[in-house]
């Protein structure tokens, strides 16, 4: 008889970080793989920029590049934000020891007597760019959460800010005579803060805007779980279909199904009941409500009622534009203030770019800010639905709705299918 095992997440966060059963993200790891190939060839290197909202998967799909990368006799390091600007830090974390500067043999830093302050911004960059050199393997460098450089790497420091752009663009274009490549991820607002460092432009395959993952792979991460981690006896695919009816492939999501079916298969010893697979769902549930309240946290009502007007009358995973978007907000607060809630927006995920369009980056969680913050306001009432109750304005809301749509009806397709949508976007561009 096998025993039980109790869950063993790879990190101690469970819904976060390198994945235990990975699957999925083919298209990106081909990529990445292609360009690992061509860098060792070449000896050369560049930079590979993954973004998306919170619970894509960056974390976990990193860690998958960075094994990928050692199977292919890769040095594989992950660094900081501080590394891209500092000489210390890049030297402690490529392992060269964590020696002050000023105590190191000063002659590499410019041979004054002070040490650190001699140090100008083009031996900054230099000794950066000899300390990547340094080394016969390729170099992979993993940088994650790196929306951060772009509040970490302060303009106002010319020193930082020019080491930084060096370092980077001597990556970002190849030239350290060694295969180097940085690969990088974060939220939506990362490659805005890369392009205020100079790095714009990427390789073909190297910039990836990660979406939710297909349903093979959705139900592929379910069944490893259940049956290796949960030993569930018996056929899972009752559970697999129901848990994947709600998670929309978001990883996160998943994983907050998975936690309590391992609690639950543990306490039915290990057997598949149908009362079980509602307490999972019911916890589910509630792990996915917690997901959006903290997407949400931050912003006050008023501004979540703002951003559910953007998404409203659209078909759930629709994007929408960038100009009607800041149009909308920004006769709610004026510009300035709009373009800062836009921007927090796509810094805590609520709002996710698709190809140059917006979308709410989890169709569920469309569904939720929607139904949670849409509320009419009175003032705002046209006349002919002032005094009615919310539902009686809901209801005669929908009945004009349908009547227009019965109007309109000669414009098919307008519903795209969310999923195949979503899956599509997991190949990045
Ligand atoms: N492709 C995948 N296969 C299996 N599990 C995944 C996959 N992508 C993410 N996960 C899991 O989902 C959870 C959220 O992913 P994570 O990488 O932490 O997201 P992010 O870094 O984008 O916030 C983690 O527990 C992670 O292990
Ligand atoms: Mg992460």
């Amino acid at each position: 008889m096998r025993i039980s095992r109790r869950p063993s997440p790879v990190t101690a966060a469970f819904d976060r970080g390198p994945a235990k059963y990975f699957h999925g993200r083919k298209q990106i790891l081909h990529d990445f793989n292609e360009l690992i190939e061509r860098a060792t060839q070449a000896k050369s290197g560049t930079t590979f920029l993954i973004q998306g909202a919170p619970g894509a998967g960056k974390s976990a799909l990193l860690a998958e590049c960075g094994k990928l990368a050692e199977r292919r006799k890769w040095k594989v390091v992950d660094i900081p934000v501080r590394a891209i600007w500092s000489v210390d830090e890049l030297r402690r974390t490529l392992g060269r020891g964590n020696i002050p500067v000023a105590t190191r043999g000063s002659g590499q830093v410019g041979g004054g007597p002070i040490g650190k302050l001699e140090i100008t911004v083009e031996l900054a960059s230099e000794t950066m760019l000899k300390i990547l050199q340094s080394g016969k393997d390729p170099l992979l460098l993993k940088l994650d959460e790196a929306q951060r450089i772009g509040t970490t790497v302060s303009r106002t420091n010319v020193d930082q800010f020019a080491t930084a752009t060096d370092v980077l663009y001597a990556i970002h274009n190849g030239e350290l005579n060694r295969p180097v490549i940085l690969i990088t991820a974060g939220l939506g607002t990362t490659s805005d803060a890369f392009g205020a460092l100079g790095i714009s432009r990427f390789a073909t395959g190297a910039f990836v805007e990660l979406g939710a993952l297909d349903k093979e792979a959705e139900r592929a991460i379910l069944y490893d779980w259940l049956t290796k981690d949960g030993d569930a006896k018996g056929n899972p695919t009752a559970w697999i279909d129901a848990i994947a009816q709600e998670t929309h492939g978001w990883p996160q999501h998943i994983l907050s199904y998975v936690k309590p079916s391992l609690e639950q298969l543990r306490a039915d010893r290990r057997v598949m009941t149908a009362e079980g697979l509602n307490n999972v769902l019911k916890a589910g549930r509630a792990g996915r409500t917690a997901y959006y309240k903290q997407r949400a946290r931050g912003f006050p009502e008023e501004e979540r009622q703002s951003l559910a007007r953007l998404f409203s009358d659209l078909p759930i995973g629709e994007s929408v534009q960038l100009s009607t978007i800041m149009s909308s907000l920004t006769q709610n607060y004026g510009q300035k203030k709009a373009e800062a809630l836009f921007r927090r927006a796509v810094e805590k995920g609520i709002i996710d770019e698709r190809d140059g369009r917006y979308v709410i980056p989890v169709p569920s969680m469309q569904d939720w800010l929607v139904s949670n913050y849409d509320h009419i306001q009175e003032k705002e009432l046209p006349s002919r639905l002032i005094g009615l109750s919310q539902e009686q304005r809901s209801t005669a809301l929908a009945t004009e709705k349908n009547l227009n749509q019965e109007i309109e009806a000669q414009s098919p397709g307008q519903l795209r299918d969310v999923e195949e949508r979503n899956s599509g976007m997991d190949f990045g561009s």
